[in-house]
């Protein structure tokens, strides 16, 4: 992917991943990015990496740029390995000595990845750093969704960089929310229920925390998918209301079959709830992905879960969805 200039002297130099089909147990046919964003300022600051097997390519987008070895300092706001997988490959590229800022978690976590010869300095909430024309300031988002998440927020231009939070897992050309158009939003519902749900209440407070901040943002930059420049209410509204998880009138009943007997059950229940007026709809968990089955629980009213019996058990579908349905934590 070549360098995109999102903000004079700003580029997204990350990378897409189009083949990518799961996710650790989230189906993505539509591939992801990990985005990674080079501030060219007095001082040249890269803000996250990219999966380790993507290292190469972002050294090469980078060289479209500037030299990689004038990059002065790097910014990691989150240890998964999505986004810091390539980091061992592009401190040695850039220099070992160069320093690496991130949170006190990050500080915990990297050594235990890379080894303790990086050169790593905690940030705390509210420091800043500055670049020459301009000032980074980091907001830690603790548990969003790692110990070690931060954002890291460029006042001059009013940028957010905000590693997870507001992604979504898609793979494409068009890079910003007013060229993808409304198509972006099922995606960024899907990140949420599949990836953030389970910490609702801490979205709540944190948008809470930057709306008192007072933090004036133009441009919402995550590490996975398209950028937020146009309509940053439509997603920080889409944040909160899924965040307070108010339902629709909607039901889904979800089950498996094997001699369709569920089945037949699982219909005749959609069948009566439709006849109430109720949004439904029956979602076998062979022909749904739990992933998907997942974006649909984010707004429902109620679930409904059928089960055959085998060998006196759930039958494993049913186990595996109900797994991952508890680990979500809907309300
Ligand atoms: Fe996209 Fe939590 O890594």
């Amino acid at each position: 992917m070549k360098p995109i200039e999102i903000a004079k002297g700003i580029y997204n130099v990350g990378v897409n991943d189009w083949n990518i089909s799961d996710f650790h147990g989230y189906s993505t046919p539509f591939g992801t990015s990990y985005n990674a964003y080079l501030i060219v300022d007095e001082k040249i600051v890269l803000v996250d990496t990219v999966k380790s097997e993507f290292a190469d390519e972002l050294i090469y987008n980078i060289s479209n740029l500037v030299d990689p070895k004038k990059i002065d300092m790097v910014i990691s706001n989150h240890t998964e390995m999505d986004h810091s997988g390539g980091l061992g490959r592009v401190m040695h590229r850039i220099g070992e000595d160069k320093p690496l800022y991130c949170s006190k978690m990050g500080v915990k976590n990297l050594p235990r990845h890379f080894g303790s010869q990086m050169k790593l300095h905690a940030v705390k909430e509210g420091e800043t750093l500055c670049l020459g024309k301009r000032t980074l300031t980091f907001l830690e988002t603790r548990m969003l969704h790692w110990p070690d998440s931060m954002f890291t927020y460029l006042t001059e231009d009013k940028i957010l960089f905000s590693s997870d939070a507001f992604g979504q897992h898609y793979a494409g050309f068009e890079k910003f929310d007013d060229v993808i158009g409304d198509e972006i939003m099922r995606h960024a519902k899907k990140y949420y229920a599949n990836i953030l749900l389970v910490y609702a209440p801490r979205i709540l407070k944190l948008v809470e925390k930057v709306t008192q901040l007072g933090l004036d943002i133009r441009m919402i930059c995550p590490d996975h998918g398209i950028i937020w420049r146009k309509n940053l209410g439509e997603i920080v509204d889409a944040y909160t209301r899924w965040s307070k998880q108010e339902p629709k009138q909607k039901a889904l009943v979800i089950y498996d079959t094997m001699w369709h007997s569920t089945e037949r059950m699982a219909e005749a229940i959609a069948s009566g709830l439709a006849s109430e007026g109720i949004s439904v709809r029956p979602m076998h968990l062979r022909k749904w992905h739990r992933s998907d089955i997942m974006t649909e629980v984010l707004d429902a009213k109620a679930i409904i879960i059928g089960s055959p019996t085998l060998n006196n058990g759930l039958f494993p579908t049913v186990a595996d969805f109900l797994t991952y349905l508890k680990g979500l934590k809907p309300k």
